[in-house]
């Protein structure tokens, strides 16, 4: 996500702002820029990483400077969309971190009234808006603006003429720090914390002017008194929010992930190449390939359209006879074998969807229409927040495509979520933990999860672990089943319900320490499991979730008890952009 920060205080602001940005890298960030006022306001932005060296600043002086770390949403990763970004004079500068809703809106009634737009970036409108109202009193006019803005923000500005930051917040986090003599503003403590340990976390609504000695805070106009923290973390705490990695973080985000997915893609209008198709290809890898699955079963099952789903790596080099639309899924939107597969589909004349998470990725420049998942950066190599935007991005599709008939699981299926992250699961993971193999199963739609909890258990605890549709496990794997061996099932009310109980008596048969995902009454598998786990919303789509969560938590835990590299895993990258 982007990252924002500001300072006030000596001479070096721009450099000390600098600095701050690469603190806020582990965000992850596909561009950056700074403004610097001194006698004149200037910037300095440019896509990319911040280099080591060759960024040259010695023109930004000033004692106070705003910073922004980019994670493309409206517009593709560029200099121009590049933050801070300008109204009409140059006299007015503003960096976000949020999205600003009705930017549509606002964006064309000010081109109306002879504003020029440089950018296809959402934030430009707020300097826009700014200069319309700004009299040499910076906070006046932000708050005279912020009502306009629906969505979320937390926003820095500078104006010429005017030595003060003045910075806002709704609904995205905006921490300020009060050192000896100077003032920060950030949107987490990262930058802050090298400087001091004093900070105010605003609340939704404040409005914080920031002048080289003192702080003022405001909401609704009115002063209010936040209370000052001393804070005890080290930055690498305050970079994983607490957590003490960034998959759990990930793993706890999702929620979160979950409905900014489903709110940001309602805004959009569905690409027409989606509602016209007829038959459906999907290509993916890893855990977009499982998520792809699950997407088949749902396309096939709710809408009757039929649907092929490819490793894009067999794909590849084994084409199928193609016909209709053909979706790549990908996390990254760089995965090589995706890309390639897209190409091959392009050039059979096949219309190409992109479902991807990260903006401007090579992926979507490829296809003929994009639709994102808005899951914020992925930094554990490891999937687990992408995969449910994914889910979050199809039952979407099922929803636009079925005239509302998943509206109910998009509206909740958060709520499984976040009961499947309040789960116990130290007697599963002591079950798993000294195991060499172990055995994932479930049918349908639950098949997918299993792959999936079996790939998040492999890569992340180096046990070895397989995903299998139970049914199969009789047709050859039984030979491996032991006391040794155990079986995480997945086993929901409904149609499969028993014959996936009989195929859960058969592994008991041979002496398998079984932990079974099941509806928290069914006394039968309570009896029969080892371990039972009982299933948030078990009947529902928003079962498929919160399995996903537990199949996630179980591998963490079970490779955080063996001591693993959890975020970075051996001979793993987290973008694999070779084929
Ligand atoms: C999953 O945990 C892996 N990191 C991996 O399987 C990943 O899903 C795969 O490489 C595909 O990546 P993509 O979604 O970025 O294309």
């Amino acid at each position: 996500m982007c990252g924002v920060f500001g300072y006030i205080g000596g001479p070096r602001a721009a450099s000390i702002v600098l600095e701050g940005l690469r603190k806020l890298e582990y965000r992850g960030y596909d561009s950056f820029g700074i403004a610097a006022l001194g006698k004149t306001l200037h910037v300095a932005k440019r896509q990319g990483r911040i280099p080591e060296e060759g960024f040259d600043i010695r023109g930004l002086a000033g004692n106070a400077a705003i910073g922004h770390t980019r994670w493309a949403t409206h517009g593709v990763p560029n200099d121009t969309n590049a933050h801070p970004h300008l109204d009409c004079t140059g006299k007015i500068a503003v960096v976000h971190n949020g999205v600003i809703e009705n930017f549509a809106v606002l964006k064309r009634q000010l081109q109306e009234r002879g504003h020029r737009f440089l950018s296809d970036t959402d934030t430009e409108v707020i300097a826009h808006l700014i200069e319309e109202v700004y009299e040499g009193d910076l906070p006046a006019a932000v708050n005279a603006v912020l009502p306009a803005l629906e969505g979320s923000y937390a926003i820095l500005a500078l104006a010429k003429g005017d030595k003060r930051i003045v910075a806002a917040r709704n609904r995205s986090t905006l921490v300020i720090g009060i050192g000896d003599d100077a003032l920060f503003a950030a949107s987490d403590m990262t930058p802050i914390l090298e400087h001091t340990r004093r900070m105010v976390v605003l609340e939704d609504g404040d409005v914080a002017t920031l002048a080289p000695a003192s702080v003022c805070i405001t909401n609704g106009g009115a002063p209010v008194d936040r209370e000052e923290e001393i804070v005890q973390w080290s930055v690498e705490d305050v970079r994983k929010g607490g957590f003490r990695h960034f998959m759990l973080k990930e793993i706890f985000d999702q929620p979160a992930v979950f409905s900014e997915a489903v709110r940001a893609l309602r805004n959009e209008e569905l690409p027409g190449i989606i509602r016209d198709a007829g038959r459906v290809t999907i290509v993916a890898c890893g855990t977009s390939y499982h998520a792809a699955l699950v997407f088949r079963y749902l396309l096939e099952e709710k809408c009757r359209v039929p649907a092929r789903v490819e490793p894009a790596s067999e794909f590849r080099y084994y084409p199928p006879p193609l016909e209709g639309l053909v979706i790549g899924i990908s996390q990254s939107g760089e995965t090589a074998d995706t890309l390639t597969a897209l190409q091959m589909a392009k050039a059979r004349a096949c219309p190409t969807l992109a479902i991807v998470n990260v903006v401007g990725s090579s992926i979507t420049r490829l296809a003929d229409a994009s639709l994102f998942m808005n899951a914020g950066p992925e930094i554990s190599v490891a999937a687990t927040k992408s995969f449910v935007a994914e889910l979050a991005v199809f039952l979407h599709l099922v929803d636009v495509l079925k005239g509302g008939a998943c509206a109910y699981e998009l509206d909740s299926a958060h709520l499984a979520i976040e009961e499947a992250l309040l789960l116990d699961l130290t007697p599963a993971v002591a079950c798993c933990r000294d195991a060499t193999d172990i055995f994932f199963v479930g049918r349908g739609p639950f098949y997918p999860i299993a792959l999936e909890g079996a790939l998040k258990m492999k890569e992340t605890s180096y046990i070895h672990a397989e995903g299998y549709a139970a049914g199969e496990l009789k047709h050859g794997p039984f030979a491996l089943l032991s006391p040794e061996t155990p079986v995480v099932a997945i086993c929901v009310p409904g149609e499969t319900y028993g014959v996936m109980a009989s195929n859960i008596r058969e592994m008991k048969a041979r002496g398998t320490p079984l932990i079974v995902l099941g509806q928290k009454d069914d006394r039968d598998m309570q009896e029969i499991s080892d371990v039972f786990i009982p299933l948030p919303f078990a009947e529902s789509i928003a079962g498929l979730l919160s399995a996903t969560v537990i199949m996630q938590l179980l591998a963490y835990h079970t490779a955080d008890a063996l001591g693993r590299d959890i975020d970075r895993p051996r001979n793993l990258a987290k973008s694999v952009t070779v084929e």
